[in-house]
């Protein structure tokens, strides 16, 4: 074993030194190289220790180096030193984590972390968690209670009896819902169109006085942190209607549930711990490597109810069994990076991460806007939208971004306008990165755009 893992020591080494000095998307030489990894499968085993060697030479320059400090596309965040390293002792121990008898080590952990999660992030002390793979299925994992907890209280048990004649249940989402929440409903059979979906003002944000009351049973599924603008639903009006018709409020705080850890934004998340439910990714802000996705759900009969088994070989204890709270059996064991994140960071880093990159992206939003670019949302968290002149321009500045390769930013269509789409979610990003950044960016824009001082 030790000649693959010297050798994995000096590809990772090579790979991290040149990670921010390259551009951020491989060069079209590097993407045609990687074809090479394409060989017709020869018939005998060759040497581990080659195979890793044929992915480093074809393979690693051919990444989009996103775990790099430039990388600002999508919600991506980095991977922490001591997550990364975890991610590495995790897969030498190659633990099953979906039986307490299969690592007790895993799961001990998981229950250490839901302690530290729940304390950091605000929730309701009885609030049990499910490690899944990322949002939309920790999205899928609290829409599946919430389905559970509003069918029995109709005395339907949805888990042996399927929908086919259940009650019907009304869902209320925002305008600007992400897409994942609708394809988790659709694999819920509750319906991707099955939504009532209330406008949104000029930030995304659920105009919440538009929600009706209804008689039947209702899920409001909330977002904190829209995924273009970064902007909050108002949470704690929505819980408050909830609560006149029993609602289940659900949210998809994806990369914004982080903002609840830190004194500086949590004002965003006002109203929060009211809710049933709430979805989140470790692998975009807490910076763990992928996948890394969180369930929370404040009454653990309803998660149970709609995730256990039962077969005999799984003898269950008095434990925490993992397998009771995500839709896996068998799983990778997610929990180690996730403690050791929050472990090396602790209170403090955490707080310090979230708001290094809200000021970072504050900064760069200034330099772009001072350079004559409008910005088109309240940089109120880590998302920036910002438009270079019509869409064409926009268009072209976006595509000229990407090639050269200082940083990478990807485009939207938002509010009937095209933009840049600006996410800052890296441990790595520094203040120098974001100087860098910006005097690209405004170089390209200013050759695409001759009439922008
Ligand atoms: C608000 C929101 N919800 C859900 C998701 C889906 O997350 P994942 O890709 O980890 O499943 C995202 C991804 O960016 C998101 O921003």
């Amino acid at each position: 074993m030790v000649p693959i893992i010297d050798e994995f020591s000096r590809i990772a080494k090579d790979y991290l030194q040149q990670i921010n000095d390259r551009s951020v998307f491989p060069h079209s030489e590097d993407l045609e190289k990687m074809k090479l990894l394409d060989v017709p499968l020869q018939k005998q085993p060759i040497d581990p220790v080659k195979v890793i060697q044929e992915l480093h030479e074809f393979g690693s320059k051919a990444t989009v180096a996103s775990a790099g400090s430039r990388y600002f596309g999508f919600v991506i965040g980095g991977a922490l030193p001591a997550s990364l390293g975890a991610n590495l002792v995790a897969g030498v121990w190659d633990q099953n984590a979906g039986i307490e008898a299969a690592s007790p080590i895993s799961s001990l952990l998981e229950t250490i972390c839901q302690k530290w999660l729940v304390t950091l992030l605000n929730l309701p002390r009885e609030t049990v968690v499910g490690f899944v793979t990322g949002a939309t299925m920790a999205n899928f994992t609290c829409l599946a209670a919430a389905r559970h907890a509003l069918l029995q209280k109709m005395g339907w048990n949805v888990e042996k009896d399927g929908l086919f004649q259940a009650p019907s249940i009304k869902i209320v989402v925002g305008e600007e819902v992400h897409a994942s929440v609708l394809k988790v409903l659709g694999m819920l059979g509750l319906g991707r169109n099955n939504v009532v979906k209330i406008p949104v003002d000029s930030q995304g944000r659920m105009k919440s006085d538009l929600i009706r009351e209804y008689s039947e049973p209702v899920i409001i599924c909330a977002q904190a942190g829209n995924v273009n603008t970064g902007a909050f639903d108002p949470i704690d009006d929505i819980c408050e209607i909830a609560s006149r018709m029993n609602a289940w409020v659900h949210i998809d705080g994806a990369f914004g549930l982080w903002a609840n850890a830190s004194p500086q934004y949590k004002h965003l998340c006002k109203g929060i711990h009211k809710a049933n439910s709430w979805a989140t990714d470790a692998h975009k802000w807490l910076n763990v490597p992928y996948d890394s996705g969180i369930a929370f759900v404040r009454d653990k009969r309803h998660l149970v109810s709609a995730m256990s088994m039962d077969a005999a070989y799984l003898i269950s204890g008095t434990k925490r069994e993992p397998y009771h709270y995500v839709p896996e059996l068998s799983r990778r064991a997610r929990g180690i990076e996730i403690w050791a994140a929050l472990r090396s960071l602790g209170k403090k880093g955490l707080a310090q991460l979230i708001e290094r990159n809200c000021f970072q992206a504050k900064l760069l939003a200034e330099k772009l806007s001072a350079a004559g670019y409008q910005i088109l949302n309240d940089v109120v968290l880590n998302q920036i939208l910002v438009s270079f002149g019509d869409s064409d321009t926009t268009k072209r500045v976006i595509q000229k971004v990407q090639e050269d390769g200082t940083c990478w930013c990807g485009g939207t269509e938002w509010q009937e306008k095209t933009a840049m789409r600006i996410s800052v979610s890296s441990w790595r990003t520094t203040e120098e990165d974001i100087e860098k950044s910006a005097n690209a960016i405004i170089k390209i824009a200013g050759k695409e755009n001759p009439f922008t001082d």
